[in-house]
Order: structure tokens, then C-alpha cells, then sequence
């Protein structure tokens, strides 16, 4: 499949590196291009939030608006598709600008979308509900860039962390280093700058950051904030 894509796309950043990701969910939707330069230096990625309304209860964005982000941003777009079908929107996505794309363990079909994800050059996430176990991402492992591990029933901003899913990062993470993987790990959902310090003792290296960043009045200074608590707690 020729895809038209950008023939540079972003920097990922070395698998393991504490990684920022502001969520552009609880950005203002009107100015959304002024707001995510708000955190251009602070952040490392930017966490797209796609939901269609029937793997979640929740409508967000598409394609359209990746790729008018795109034309405002150098930043790297971690794009989590919260999706019943995300195979038919995949190489919309690699086309509006997306880098790297999350589909949900939870859908089934995870072998061909990997290779869709792979053959479309796009960096390769697989998620799991805070329900679903280690088991259902295990046998993936080796196959993709990174795990996302929710610490919310996804579908909307402002929920609380759910700390009972640590052990399932530590889980992921022993994974990982176990078998000398090059993967990350990402949580989402109920990050800030007291619950980031733990995901970070359990393992987890990308945190997204949605209400803590942009709910506040100086995005900037939020995403350093998380930054340097988890680097204060990780020595
Ligand atoms: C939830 C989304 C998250 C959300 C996180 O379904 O996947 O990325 O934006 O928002 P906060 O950080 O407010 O929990
Ligand atoms: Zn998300």
C-alpha cells in the first residue's frame, strides 16, 4: 500500500525515556493550534484522543483535525484510537500527519492491525482497558513500540486514577525488560503530578496528560511540573 506520507516525521525519542504527552482532550477545541504551542517546549508528544462514539460513549476528532494540526506543530502526535474499527481509518490517519497510532487490545484483529500500523510506517501502540489483563497484550509484545495502559475507563477527561492497575504495569514492564524489548510504557487517564510518581515506580515512561496540563491557566508550567516530580522520584 502506497501511502503519501511525510517523508520526516517527528522523533519518538530512545524506547524507556520519560516522555510527556499533553492529551488535547481538555484543550480548548476552539484555538486548539494556540493551545498545543502553549506546550511545544514541554512537552515530548502530543496525545490525540480519537473516540467514535461507540467503543466509547464519547465523539472527539478524526483525521480532518490531525491534519490541520499538523500544518501548526512539529510535535510528535501519539494518536489513541479509541475505536471499534480502527483498521478503516488508519492510513487516513498516517495521512493527515499521525506518527504514532494506538488501537485497543479489546477490538480483536491486533495481528493485521500491528501489520497495517508497520506496513503504513507508523510508530505501533497497543492499549488495555484497566479490566483487561497483561495476558491479552503478552503475545504482542515483541511486535510493537509501545503499551498503553489505561488508569481510566476511557472515554472522557477529568476521571480519577485507578492505582489498582499498577500492578498490571509492573507487569508490562517486567515483560519488557525480561525479554530486552524495546517498548514503552504509557499510562492515561487521572495523570498529574501526584499520581505520576507511582506510575513511574511501577514502570511506566510515557505519561499522558490531559486535565492536569490543559485544565490549567499556564499549560507550560503544568507538564514541567509532572516532569519533575517523576525525574525527582526516579533519582
Ligand atoms: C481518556 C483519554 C485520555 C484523557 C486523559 O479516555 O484517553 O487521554 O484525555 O485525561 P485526564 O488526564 O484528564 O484524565
Ligand atoms: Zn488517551
Amino acid at each position: 500500500m502506497a501511502v503519501d506520507t511525510p517523508s520526516t516525521r517527528p522523533e519518538a525519542g530512545p524506547f524507556g525515556q520519560i516522555r510527556i504527552a499533553p492529551s488535547v482532550l481538555s484543550a480548548d477545541f476552539g484555538v486548539l493550534a494556540e493551545q498545543v504551542g502553549e506546550v511545544a517546549t514541554a512537552a515530548d508528544w502530543l496525545h490525540v484522543d480519537v473516540m467514535d462514539g461507540h467503543f466509547v460513549p464519547n465523539v472527539t476528532i478524526g483525521p480532518p483535525v490531525v491534519a490541520s494540526l499538523r500544518r501548526h506543530s512539529p510535535l510528535f502526535f501519539d494518536c489513541h484510537l479509541m475505536m471499534t474499527d480502527p483498521g478503516q481509518y488508519l492510513e487516513a490517519f498516517a495521512k493527515a500527519g499521525a506518527d504514532g497510532c494506538t488501537v485497543h487490545v479489546e477490538v480483536g484483529g491486533t495481528t493485521e492491525l500491528i501489520a497495517q500500523m508497520r506496513q503504513l510506517g507508523l510508530r505501533v501502540g497497543l492499549a488495555l482497558n484497566p479490566a483487561t489483563p497483561f495476558e491479552a497484550v503478552a503475545p504482542f509484545l515483541h511486535l510493537i513500540d509501545m503499551v498503553l495502559c489505561m488508569t481510566v475507563v476511557p472515554g472522557f477527561g477529568g476521571q480519577s486514577f485507578m492505582p489498582e492497575v499498577m500492578d498490571k504495569v509492573a507487569q508490562v514492564r517486567q515483560a519488557i525488560t525480561d525479554g530486552g524489548l524495546n517498548v514503552d510504557v504509557e499510562v492515561d487517564g487521572g495523570i498529574d503530578v501526584r499520581t505520576a510518581p507511582e506510575a513511574a515506580r511501577a514502570g511506566a515512561n510515557v505519561f499522558v496528560a490531559g486535565s492536569a496540563v490543559f485544565g490549567r491557566d499556564r499549560p507550560w508550567e503544568a507538564a514541567d511540573a509532572i516532569r519533575s516530580v517523576i525525574n525527582a522520584t526516579l533519582g
